[in-house]
């Protein structure tokens, strides 16, 4: 397929043109995790085949899709007043067509095309290759629907469209679907059994990226450490797999120190690590490279070993603190970031003191925090009273924010007066005067527009000030990342 990048004047944002001569509009959202960003771009150069180009105008669309998350009640509600929003305009163009993907799509499957005819298509995460099929049954004036859940699907073999990319960073699917069953989760269900992507589909499309000048790639899976490839397959069909098959297998340490050393001259991260699954072998890796960014996801969920095992985490408080230790200790400079969860079923005062002293022992970075919200079908649901009232949930959220602000605070002074490594992403939000890109430990960092500078360089920032997000500095240099 043609794909296209062209620079705007300011080298700022990437228009991205599909493909000549397609005369059909696609207008595509997503909501949710990091994968239906990156889903969405898979979607995108499917379409791209079938006459469509995508346009940022909803207005002018001939299919509109949405890609949607069903991980709290509040996320489906998002997308179901956006629902809402296309529906107004389809009375006005009656042409157009609107498609769930995603999440919600799994989650609902046919209820979306019972319910008031809200839609016209409902496609799940793994059926995104049906789409063609789909598109000429909905051209017929059929409502078309493919959920099923693939135990093999990858989609290593299609190369996305970078849909409103800098042209700097981009993320690289490794990993589909989760086995772990969290009790309050709803991935497992909408997402299925976890897989990997071949090895080779992936060192392609980090090449193909590297070749049109992005300089950041970051691993994408619901659980990367847990990564393995040995010829296709579940991850929890392993154990069947030939003695050849398990001897060439590739893990993710062995996957990021090859990413790493083929491509030096690129700044490698991932997400997301769980704990039960993140070992030090990857810790190792990590610490090897200096283009493997110093930062770890690792979502915890609860400071009390007594939720962590009714939310089916595989792992105690301790076990936890104890890698935490481990990772500051092999990597000093690190920095972490968690997902909590306040208010889970039978959470006591106790249980939520505990989750605010882990808190202070493993000194986050940043942190994603949310008051439980039942899932149906899941075993928290099944099994489990959300008995935690609603005033309860939102005070204990308050505090654990309010501590992941104080500390996030003082873990951005610790930057003022170092000199730190900066991919320029694009220029600041706050001002047209200044660049703004993210050093190893993923903070925001901005500095006034001085030399030859632009997006894509790696440059040297002396760090003078701060906010609680966001590091403050000037350019000092290029650094050593930097390609002449
Ligand atoms: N492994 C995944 C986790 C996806 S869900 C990843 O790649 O990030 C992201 C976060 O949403 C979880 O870590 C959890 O903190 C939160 N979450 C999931 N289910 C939830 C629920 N039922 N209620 C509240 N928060 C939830
Ligand atoms: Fe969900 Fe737990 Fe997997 S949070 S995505 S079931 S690791």
């Amino acid at each position: 397929m043609e794909k296209i990048i062209e620079e705007n004047k300011q080298g700022q944002s990437l228009v991205l043109k599909q493909k000549d001569g397609n005369s059909k509009k696609l207008f595509i959202e997503s909501y949710g995790c990091q994968m239906n960003f990156s889903d969405s771009e898979i979607v995108a150069s499917i379409l791209a085949n079938e006459g469509y180009n995508t346009t940022q105008n909803l207005e002018e669309a001939d299919l509109v899709l949405v890609n949607t998350c069903s991980i709290r009640d509040k996320a489906e509600q998002t997308v179901r007043k956006r629902l809402d929003q296309y529906n107004a305009i389809k009375k006005i163009n009656p042409g157009m067509k609107v498609g769930v993907l995603g999440c919600m799509a799994e989650r609902l499957k046919s209820k979306f095309l019972e319910e008031e005819k809200i839609v016209d298509m409902v496609v799940g995460p793994d059926a995104y290759k049906d789409l063609p099929n789909l598109l000429k049954e909905v051209d017929e004036g059929r409502d078309a629907i493919n959920v099923i859940l693939s135990k093999e699907e990858t989609y290593g073999d299609i190369a996305p469209v970078r849909l409103n990319s800098n042209g700097v960073t981009a993320f690289v699917s490794i990993t589909r679907g989760c086995d772990n069953m969290c009790t309050f989760c709803v991935v497992p269900f909408t997402r299925g059994r976890e897989r990997s992507r071949d090895p080779q589909s992936i060192m392609e499309e980090i090449t193909s990226l590297y070749e049109k000048g992005f300089k950041e790639v970051t691993l994408l899976g619901q659980n990367v450490d847990s990564y393995l490839w040995y010829g296709g397959g579940l991850k929890k069909d392993f154990e069947k797999a030939s003695e050849m098959q398990k001897a060439t297998a590739v893990d993710f340490a062995q996957l990021l120190d090859m990413v790493a050393k083929t491509f030096p001259k690129m700044r490698f991260r991932f997400s997301t690590s769980n704990p039960q699954d993140m070992h030090l072998e990857v810790i190792e890796v990590m610490a090897k490279h200096h283009n493997i960014c110093k930062y770890i996801h690792l979502p915890v969920q609860s400071g009390s070993t007594r939720v962590l095992e009714a939310m089916n985490r595989q792992h105690t408080r301790e076990e936890y603190m104890e890698l935490v230790d481990n990772i500051y200790r092999i990597i000093p400079e690190i920095s972490l970031s968690q997902d909590m969860i306040a208010g889970f079923p039978t959470e006591t005062e106790e249980d939520h003191q505990d989750t605010l002293s882990l808190m202070e022992h493993c000194k986050y970075d940043f942190g994603f925090m949310f008051a439980y919200s039942e899932r149906p079908g899941t075993l928290a649901a099944r099994k489990l009273e959300d008995d935690i009232p609603a005033e309860v949930k939102n005070r204990r959220l308050t505090e654990i924010i309010n501590l992941q602000q104080k500390m996030a605070l003082e873990r951005t002074q610790r930057f003022i007066g170092q000199t730190v490594e900066v991919l320029i992403e694009k220029e600041s939000k706050r001002s047209n005067e200044h660049w703004s890109g993210r050093n190893s430990q993923n903070t925001m960092v901005v500095f006034p527009k001085e030399g030859n500078y632009k997006p894509g360089d790696f440059v040297n920032v002396k760090i003078t000030d701060c906010t609680s997000a966001t590091l403050i500095g000037d350019a000092v240099g290029y650094s050593e990342m930097q390609t002449v």
